[in-house]
């Protein structure tokens, strides 16, 4: 099939985008758009016309790769203009999926019929940092009322057909085919005069006063960034002052705007890394996958419960299995509530809260496991205890049956060796809280299958996780890079940086929390007994020194009201003299001058001690590319994904500049500092980790 065909059904013309995978407006979709339409309104046998998709697919909107080069002419303007201004009635059959430019398209129709399962209809833009650039500033507010429009503009959220029902968005929900539902609208519409999105007023009595301050209020701390909400908004304010023609040409200007930002670059990397991530080499696309029809889950307690949760939201069945009654009592209770909760605050329905509870089976019997295609263990973090139940799985788990250890520290190569089956394990990394953090590290043993990664990854993306790969290491990549930078944290404690100076600087800029108010969330025994138990020596003894005092002050983070700040009721955090105290203490006691440190160095000593050991990591194999690494830390450590990731901010520093910034820190701090290979390697080639990943491909 062509990228546009035209068929007509007696006097209605159906044009059908046909641009796989997800209709995206390409150069050549926009091209076949303007001829098909036309070839219509030039036929006078051609009374209306209808426009669909194929598949799943509207359309997803613009084609996100041209945006790397210059925009060639139809542009997607142009083509929703030529749409609109039409003679004869047009009308969207929204058959799927109608994002960003894919909405315009269907805003540019005279009416839009969609298939009642339709569930994503919106303008996601601001995710991609930019903003409509097709009209959707000017015309969704005249649909659906300004308010709603700025709503979805600013959010990037989408809507169901119920819901753009209700909205004024869809005109009609089809229960049965789409096409011939909307043909049959177009019939009706024959001979009636064109109804136009674009000639339609704005009703200014209806916009409640002060609307658009409030917007700019709420944008301060934006997943987007600073500018694209900003842009978003002056352009949906347009709509009060001009009309559509000269509103479209304005929202074009300020949507080139924000698309030349580096914000928009990053959060565009961001969306293609992400992707890039499923991609595993040496594992084609048709390899088969298994089987996973049931789920076990060894342990009930933090990371158990939220790894249940998770699967049971995904659809699959869980058995949980505990040791004693109690710890699977609290923990089925902990399932339970967290349900309620999500019905209560109208997440889910209740029906959907009892149907995911009742997919749920407790039990005290890890025999149980002997159906399940896939067994999780997430007991503790015990390597004896650990090799102990992987030899018992090994004689429980029926054939095939993939085996996942959700260790954070330990050998999962060592774990493996005591199964008789290596091929079927593999750590399943998730993230505390398991059922709502979105990265899923995928730790490859040596002998894990191919085919049973490939299962992991589809199974990661039913659950709503994002998947990447990591090798064998003490952290694998997120944490390995967590320690390094925790390192340095402590470091700029003791030179005189204090806990709010250090969080301040990397919140102001763009940090979802800064680290020591991380580590307060998380508590900070986690990090005491790991400590304890490694027996430092040297300088990670040093940085030690202030979060065990710490601990030993019985202050465990905010579940004891205190720990690097103090917490009132509403768990707002306070800077703690007590704490300032005893970190100049310890700092005197090791004969460290401390000094005030600057933002801008707090920053820069952050990031760069990231890159520099992801540089390594992915030297050594563990990673397979930087932009995963920067996938690991958007999704799972509250990194902004409007800063690319640490990996794209060496880049975008310039690697010869980072380069020398790391040695000039290696000459005042020494081994920790030790720049990475790579990092020299590339800086002398003037080359990249964006370049380096691309010759991967
Ligand atoms: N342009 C180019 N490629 C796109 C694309 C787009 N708009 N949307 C998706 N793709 C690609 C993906 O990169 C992926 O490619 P690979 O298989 O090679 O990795 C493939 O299509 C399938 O995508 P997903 O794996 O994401 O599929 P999904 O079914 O999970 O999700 C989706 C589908 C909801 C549409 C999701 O891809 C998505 O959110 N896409 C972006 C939508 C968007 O932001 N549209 C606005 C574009 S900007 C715009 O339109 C500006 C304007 O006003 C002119
Ligand atoms: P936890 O202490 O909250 O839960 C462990 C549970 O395992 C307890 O309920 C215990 O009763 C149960 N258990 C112990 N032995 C068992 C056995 N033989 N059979 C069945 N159940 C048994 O610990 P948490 O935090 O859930 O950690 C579990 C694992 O997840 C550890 O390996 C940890 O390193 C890892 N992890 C923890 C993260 C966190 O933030 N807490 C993050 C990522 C991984």
């Amino acid at each position: 099939m062509a990228i546009v065909e035209t068929e007509k059904q007696g006097e209605v013309a159906v044009i059908r985008m046909n641009n796989p995978p997800v209709n995206a407006l390409s150069h050549g979709l926009r091209t076949g758009l303007e001829k098909a339409f036309n070839e219509a309104n030039a036929d006078a046998g051609v009374k209306a016309i209808v426009l669909t998709g194929t598949g799943k697919f509207f359309s997803a909107g613009a084609d996100i790769t041209e945006f790397r080069a210059e925009m060639k002419e139809p542009y997607l303007p142009q083509v929703i203009d030529r749409i609109e201004a039409s003679e004869k009635p047009v009308i969207a059959a929204v058959n799927g999926t109608a994002l960003g430019g894919g909405l315009e398209v269907a805003l540019g129709c005279h009416y839009r019929v969609a298939a009642k399962d339709v569930r994503q209809l919106g303008l996601p833009e601001i995710k991609l940092g930019i903003i409509p650039g097709a009209g959707g500033t000017q015309r969704l507010p005249r649909a659906i009322g300004v308010e709603k429009a700025l709503e979805l503009i600013t959010t990037g959220a989408f809507i169901d057909a119920a819901k753009g029902a209700a909205a004024g968005l869809i005109d009609k929900v089809a229960d049965g085919d789409v096409v011939a539902e909307a043909v049959a609208f177009a019939r009706a519409q024959i001979g009636k005069p064109p109804r136009r999105i674009g000639e339609k007023k704005i009703d200014k009595a209806a916009v409640a006063a002060g609307l658009f301050e409030k917007a700019r209020a709420a944008i301060a701390r934006h997943p987007s960034g600073p500018l694209a909400p900003k842009c978003a908004i002056d352009a949906v304010e347009l709509t009060l002052s001009l009309p559509t023609a000269e509103g479209t040409k304005r929202e074009r200007e300020i949507f080139r705007e924000a698309a030349a930002s580096p914000y928009a670059r990053a959060l565009q990397y961001a969306f293609f890394s992400e992707r890039q991530a499923a991609n595993l080499p040496g594992i084609g696309a048709d390899t088969k996958l298994r089987e996973v029809k049931t789920v076990g889950i060894l342990g009930a307690g933090t990371m158990g419960t939220g790894i249940t949760i998770a699967f049971l939201n995904g659809g699959y069945p869980v058995t949980i299995v505990e040791t004693t009654q109690e710890a699977l009592d609290k923990g089925v209770t902990r399932i339970r509530d967290t349900f309620s909760a999500n019905a209560k605050r109208g997440r889910i329905t209740e029906a959907q809260a009892a149907d995911r509870f009742a997919k749920l089976t407790p039990s005290l019997n890890v025999e149980d496991f002997g159906k399940a295609d896939l067994i999780i263990e997430a007991v503790f973090e015990n390597m004896a205890l650990k090799k102990e139940i992987f030899a018992k799985l090994d004689k429980i788990a029926k054939p095939g049956a993939i085996i996942a250890t959700n260790t954070s520290t330990l050998d999962v190569d060592e774990i493996a060796a005591v199964t008789k089956r290596p091929q079927d394990v593999l750590g399943l990394h998730f993230f505390s809280p398991a059922n709502i953090m979105r990265l899923l590290e995928i730790v490859r043993a040596k002998k894990t299958a191919g085919d049973v990664m490939a299962t992991a990854m589809a199974i990661a993306k039913r659950i709503g996780k994002v998947g990447v790969q990591a090798g064998v290491c003490d952290g694998f990549v997120g944490n390995r890079m967590l320690a390094a930078y925790g390192g340095e944290v402590q470091a700029m404690n003791l030179e005189g940086a204090m806990p709010q100076d250090i969080d301040g600087a990397l919140e102001t800029w763009g940090m979802a929390m800064g680290p020591l108010a991380v580590s307060d969330l998380a508590g900070l025994d986690v990090g005491y007994r790991i400590r304890k138990e490694r027996k430092l020596t040297g300088e990670a003894a040093q940085f030690a020194r202030v979060p065990d005092k710490i601990v030993e002050m019985g202050r465990l983070g905010q579940k004891t009201g205190a720990g690097y700040y103090k917490y009132d009721a509403n768990r707002k955090r306070q800077v703690d003299p007590e704490i300032e105290a005893l970190i100049r203490a310890e700092a005197e006691a090791l004969q460290i001058r401390q000094r005030s440190i600057p933002a801008e160095e707090i920053v820069e000593r952050s990031l760069l001690r990231l890159a520099n050991e992801g540089a390594k990591i992915l030297e050594e194999g563990i990673a397979l590319r930087a932009s995963d690494i920067d996938t690991m830390y958007l999704n799972g450590y509250g990194f902004p994904a409007w800063r690319g990731g640490p990996m794209w901010q060496a880049d975008h520093m310039g690697l010869k500049k980072a380069a020398e910034r790391i040695k000039a820190y290696e000459a005042r701090y020494g081994a920790r500092w030790k720049i990475a290979p790579l990092i020299e390697k590339l800086a002398a080639e003037g080359g990249s980790f964006a370049a380096l990943d691309a010759k991967k491909k």
